[in-house]
């Protein structure tokens, strides 16, 4: 977060009315809040009137029904104002809420649209902030900043005019006050905000410290981190508590200064008023004193805490600045493919691609290779030879800098996402579960699959038996990033979400970590169930998966260096010879 962006710069209007425009589906609301906030003020104001007619007239008249009426009348005034500060409380939340739902859902379905360079290149924190936190002062605009200051501004004013109508010598004895608490406040105000930098900054830091600690727990735990970590953490802490203290520290100080100013206030309109005498206001005009009190009260508080809703709507104005920022970046594959295909063969080539994740430093140096529709071909190389990379770019998270691939012999960027996407299916080579049921992981809430054929789907490829061990069977929520479950069985998981889905086109990105030997097995058995009949490039780690693919394609450093069977490549006696005199043939003996 810079300091810039908190730091208030002039009244962005054209912020402001965007942020305004959200509103415009909930205009009834909108229209409520501001006369509930009228109406408040109006209210408010009443108060001190009636207190004023209650002491001149009906008390000294001693009319006790006079006096029942006035009565009655501050009754009302008093429940009106009960009323309309609930209505407002409710309701300008209510619309803040909405807002920002709205925003909420659009930064959302945004960010789903986005590519993956934009996530590479982004905090996941920052996003969250953005989704979460952002959100929450923007609505903070319709219940705290906005509609109160107006409703404030109503009230100051309002009070302004009617110690001027009732007594403008008093009155202007009381306004020579404001400069004192407006001076105050002031300086209050820039305190604070400087104050509240730093306070955002140390949550910031207390935030991702904790989440990267708790992630990465095991490795506190294996390097017996756990003193340093702790040291670390008191040192974040402690800033944290001192920027804290700060802002309490100031609150300490101005609240009974602003008491004060609010005393001294009283003090002289005592003073001139009764022991003066100011045009006889003592004597035939109590009222006027005590309703100069309430009126002090109703001028001097909101000066006090305008400052600070002015801030709420400057700060809830800093969030959706930030937000917006969100919603007008353009970071999505081009979409502009109109091909819809039912099925597809799944033939794919790719011709000559070259790819970059970062600009000027090419990860593919010009991939060329083709894929028969059925066939299953293994890709080998190295780590960071490009294995990954080359799936990343058939299903376009990516786009490619040159080349073409092809689907069925049409160029990918002809399919619509959507369509090109529902063709393949892929096991990634760190499967990812959600925190949710095993069902629900496989299906992937798509409604159209049933229970029935993901029970189907796991015995076909052999792996019912593994789900219905676990407690609750399909139904065992696996937690966040199926924490619940083995590498291997999350694999598992993964290879059945890709079954049901079915593909015409698979693409699995075999694990390196090594499973278990049963898992091993299941793996295997599910490897070749789900591959049968349809395409599949499988970029393997695993021999018996190696040798039994149509092809096998070598990479290193971002090149194809050889092409052929496992026999044909062995044979030959190159790159992939090596590989496999390094890798496997130990395994092959055992
Ligand atoms: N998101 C990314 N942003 C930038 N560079 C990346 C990204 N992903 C991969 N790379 C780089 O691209 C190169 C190829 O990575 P890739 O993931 O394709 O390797 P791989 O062959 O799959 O390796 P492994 O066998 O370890 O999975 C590596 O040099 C890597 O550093
Ligand atoms: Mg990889």
């Amino acid at each position: 977060m810079s300091k810039t962006d908190d730091v208030g710069k002039a009244f962005d209007f054209r912020l402001f009315k965007r942020i305004f425009a959200h509103t415009k589906p909930y205009r009834g609301i909108f229209w409520l809040v501001a006369l509930v906030a009228i109406l408040s003020a109006a209210f408010a104001i009443g108060i001190p009137i009636l207190v004023k007619n209650i002491i001149n007239d009906s008390l000294e008249s001693k009319d006790g029904q006079q006096l029942l009426t006035a009565v009655m009348w501050m009754l009302i005034f008093l429940l009106g104002q009960v009323i309309t500060q609930l209505l407002f409380n409710y309701y300008a939340n209510l619309l803040g809420e909405a807002v920002i739902r709205d925003i909420r859902i659009r930064l959302f379905e945004k960010m789903t649209s986005f590519k993956m360079t934009y996530f590479d290149n982004s905090s996941i924190g920052v996003l969250v902030t953005r989704a979460v936190a952002d959100m929450q002062r923007i609505g903070e605009i319709f219940s705290q900043g906005f509609f109160m200051i107006v409703a404030d501004v109503l009230k100051m004013i309002s009070a302004a005019i009617i110690m001027i109508v009732i007594n403008w010598k008093l009155a202007l004895i009381v306004f020579a006050i404001l400069p004192v608490i407006l001076i105050a406040t002031r300086l209050f105000q820039q305190a604070m905000k400087v104050a509240f930098i730093e306070v955002r900054a140390q949550v910031a830091n207390l935030n991702s410290f904790v989440q990267e600690r708790i992630a990465g727990m095991k490795i506190v735990q294996l390097f017996n981190r756990e003193e340093i970590e702790k040291e670390k953490f008191r040192v974040i802490n402690e800033k944290h508590q001192n920027a804290w203290l700060k802002t309490v520290w100031y609150n300490s100080i101005f609240f009974p200064v602003a008491e004060i100013s609010n005393s001294i206030g009283i003090g002289l309109v005592v003073y001139f008023g009764v022991v003066q005498n100011i045009e006889n206001v003592s004597l035939d005009n109590k009222g006027a004193i005590v309703a100069f009190f309430f009126l002090m009260d109703l001028l001097f508080r909101p000066l006090r805490q305008i400052a600070d809703k002015f801030n709420t709507l400057q700060m809830g104005m800093v969030a959706a600045n930030r937000v917006f920022k969100i919603l007008d970046t353009d970071s999505h594959i081009a979409d502009e493919g109109s091909l819809e295909r039912k099925d597809v063969k799944g033939d794919i080539e790719f011709k000559d691609v070259r790819f970059s994740y970062v600009k000027d430093e090419e990860v593919l140096h010009g991939i060329s290779f083709q894929v028969k529709a059925g066939e299953t071909v293994a890709i080998v190389g190295a780590t960071g030879a490009g294995k990954s990379t080359i799936i990343n770019l058939l299903n376009r998270f990516y786009e490619i800098d040159s080349g073409h691939i092809l689907v069925d012999g049409i160029d990918i960027k002809e399919y619509t996402l959507r369509s090109l996407r529902s063709h393949i299916a892929i096991v990634l080579q760190d499967v990812f579960l959600f925190a949710d049921t095993i069902a629900h992981n496989i299906s992937l809430r798509d409604e159209s699959i049933t229970t029935e054929q993901i029970e189907d789907a796991a015995k076909q490829i052999g792996v019912h038996e593994f789900i219905s061990s676990l407690p609750g069977g399909y139904q065992y929520n696996v937690k966040e990033r199926g924490t619940m479950l083995s590498s291997g069985q999350r694999q598992l998981i993964a290879f059945l979400r890709a079954y049901v889905s079915n593909p015409s086109i698979l693409i699995l990105d075999e694990a390196t970590s090594s499973v278990d030997t049963y898992s091993e097995q299941l793996i295997q058995q599910a490897t070749d169930k789900i591959t049968e009949g349809r395409t599949s490039i499988i970029i393997a780690h695993r021999l018996a998966t190696i040798k039994k693919a149509d092809k096998i394609i070598v990479m290193d450093e971002g090149k194809i260096i050889e092409v052929g069977t496992h026999k044909e490549l062995l044979k030959k006696g190159g790159y992939y010879n090596d590989l496999y005199t390094a890798q496997f043939m130990a395994e092959e003996v055992a």
